[in-house]
This record gives C-alpha cells, structure tokens and sequence, in this order.
C-alpha cells in the first residue's frame, strides 16, 4: 500500500511540475523594431485612438489627464487603471521604451509584474511598431502628476498576479496585425484599428468565465460589460439587421444621432467623447468600411 501512494505521490508531483511548466512558462512575443524614430505628435493621436485618456484618467471626477482612472468593476473585483503620466515614481517616467512595449505587447510590467486583461494588452499586442515607438514618446511628454492611483480591489485567487502568468499561457498568443492582401487597404486600416489600437471587441466580444474573448463569437456583443451594462452586437449582419449604414454609424460615433434617434451613453460614450471623436474622418471611413464589410 505505502508503495502504491509513494508512486501516486510522485505522479501527481510530476503532472503538477508539467502544469506548472506549461502554464507558468515565461510569454514572449515575436521581436518589436525599437529602433524606429519616434513622433510624439502622432503619439497623441495613437493615444486617442487606443483609448487612454477614458480608462487612465478619472473623468467623472475630473481627475488629472492619464494620472489614474475610475475603477473597472469586473466578476473578479475593481481594477483601478494606474497613473501612466511620465512621473517617475508614481507614473510611468522612468521606464524604457523596451519595457512599454513589453507591456503593451506581452502584458508585463518592469519586476516580472504580470497584467491583468482588464488592461487591453490582448489588442495592443497587435499594434504596429510605429505606433508603440510614437505612442511612448507622447507618454513621455506629458505633464507628471505625483500621486499614484489607488490599488485593486480583487479577492483570492485574483489578487495572486501570478496566475496571470497562467492566464496568459492558456489564453493569450502575442502577435501583430497580419493584412489581408484580398481586402482594400481601407479595410484592412480598419480591421487594425478596430482590433488592435480601437480594442471594440474588449466590450463587444463575449468573454468566457476566466474572463478571455472568444474569438468565435467575435463582435457579437456581451451581457458583461463595465458595470455589468448590455454591450450590443457589431458584427456586420448585427448592424445591417439594425439599420446601420457608412453614414449613420459615422455619425453616431463622433457623437450624433443613431438610426433610433437615440444617442450612444455609457461606456460608449466615454469611448466616443475620448477616441472617436478625435479620430480623422480618413481613419472613421476605415473602421465602418471593416465594421459593415466584416471578415
Ligand atoms: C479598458 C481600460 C484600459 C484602457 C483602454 C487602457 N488601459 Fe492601461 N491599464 C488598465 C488597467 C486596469 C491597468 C492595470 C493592470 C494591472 O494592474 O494588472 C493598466 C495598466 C497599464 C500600464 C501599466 C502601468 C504600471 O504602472 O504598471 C500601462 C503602461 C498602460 N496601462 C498603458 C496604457 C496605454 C498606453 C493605453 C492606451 C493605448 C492604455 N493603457 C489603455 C486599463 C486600461
Ligand atoms: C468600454 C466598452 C466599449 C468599447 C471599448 C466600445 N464599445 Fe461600442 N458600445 C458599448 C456599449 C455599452 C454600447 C451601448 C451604448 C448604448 O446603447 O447607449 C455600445 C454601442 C455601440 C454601437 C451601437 C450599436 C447598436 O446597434 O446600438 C456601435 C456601432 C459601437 N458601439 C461601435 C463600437 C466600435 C466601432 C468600437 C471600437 C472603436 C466600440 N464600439 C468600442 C461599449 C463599448
């Protein structure tokens, strides 16, 4: 019998090493040319098309530009996003170019610290070299602010960052955009905007229950959005069904009238009032040429 459990017992400590290997196995991504000259004026524009300025800066109480946002309450717990102005203590300052990109292509911050995907990193990973060198240098310039965010608000298991590491082996590949050389290139502008910088499927793709997107259900909307709000579908059959059309959606994202004559609130019209509208009508007619074409 003692042998019995012995050889159990190293069983089981051996399938839990192979666990271990495989999940905690360290996530790298394919190689970013770092070395491209940066524009911290197009870095602007990058930051309103990748959201930012809505989730680090704390709007409904007019909290300092990127110095901290609102939390995000999730089913796992309250993420609040940090300051990522360029102070060097309570923000962002005084990291590299090298370990910005990490974190917005592999989702790890500067020590091994491992993010949680209330941080878009599964879009940004998609972003282009260009925009993640131009997009740090904007960073750079901004004004510091001194104060650091509050924490998280998370219960166990979550709050262990380590299983982030895990999370990421299970459900994360880094990659970048790949065009598809049979579309347009306005599309294809699109399809990188809306999946990678613009990250539209981080409310309007389903999760599964360990808060991944399933990417089969790509733009089909989701109960779960910030605030546990009704995140409607955007997939092109979605929005023909309701309507929609080049004309209508471009107006209904830089802030009007929707088919309905009801205007986008919520979460939406955060990402409206801090993205959309700030978008060149150039890079509006990519995205809903993708929206209503779709894959
Ligand atoms: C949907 C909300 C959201 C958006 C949009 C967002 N972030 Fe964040 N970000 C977060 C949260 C939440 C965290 C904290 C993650 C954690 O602690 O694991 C975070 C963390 C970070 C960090 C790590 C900071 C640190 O101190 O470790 C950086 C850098 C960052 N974000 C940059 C950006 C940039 C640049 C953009 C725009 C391209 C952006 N974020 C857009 C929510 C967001
Ligand atoms: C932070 C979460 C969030 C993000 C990011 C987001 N949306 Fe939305 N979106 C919503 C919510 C919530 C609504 C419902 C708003 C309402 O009904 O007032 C919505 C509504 C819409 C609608 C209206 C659909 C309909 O038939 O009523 C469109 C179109 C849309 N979003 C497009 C986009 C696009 C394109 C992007 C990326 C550029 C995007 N959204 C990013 C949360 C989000």
């Amino acid at each position: 019998m003692r042998r019995i459990f012995k050889i159990v017992l190293a069983l089981g400590v051996l399938i839990g090493l192979g666990a271990a290997v495989y999940f905690f196995k360290p996530v790298n991504g394919p190689e970013r040319d770092l070395s491209l000259e940066a524009d911290a004026t197009r870095g602007n524009y990058v930051m309103r098309i990748g959201g930012c300025v809505a989730c680090h800066t704390d709007l409904k109480n007019e909290g300092a530009f990127l110095a901290g946002g609102a939390a995000l309450e999730t089913p796992f717990g309250a993420f609040v996003p940090p300051n990522i102005t360029s102070d060097k203590d309570a923000g962002i300052g005084a990291w590299t170019l090298e370990e910005f990109s990490r974190a917005m292509s592999v989702g790890e911050g500067p020590g091994s610290t491992h993010y949680y995907p209330a941080f878009p990193f599964d879009n940004y990973t998609l972003m282009s070299d260009q925009d993640i060198v131009d997009l740090y240098a904007a960073l750079m310039a901004t004004d510091a602010v001194a104060e650091k965010a509050p924490e998280h608000n998370v219960g166990f298991p979550f709050n262990i960052r380590l299983a982030m590491l895990g999370w990421k082996n299970m459900f994360f590949t880094p990659r970048r955009f790949e065009p598809n050389p049979e579309k347009s290139e306005q599309w294809n502008r699109g399809a990188y905007l809306a999946k990678g910088p613009a990250h539209c499927g981080a409310c309007h793709t389903p999760r599964n229950l360990l808060g991944a997107a399933d990417a089969s259900q790509h733009f089909k909307g989701s109960r779960g959005g910030t605030g546990g709000s009704f995140v409607p579908a955007i997939d092109p059959a979605s929005l023909k069904a309701a309507d929609w059309d080049e004309a209508s959606l471009k107006d209904a994202l830089t802030g009007g009238f929707t088919p309905d004559f009801d205007t986008l609130g919520g979460s939406m019209g955060e990402v409206i009032n801090e993205s959309l509208m700030h978008w060149t009508d150039e890079d509006l007619t990519a995205l809903t040429t993708y929206l209503l074409e779709g894959e």
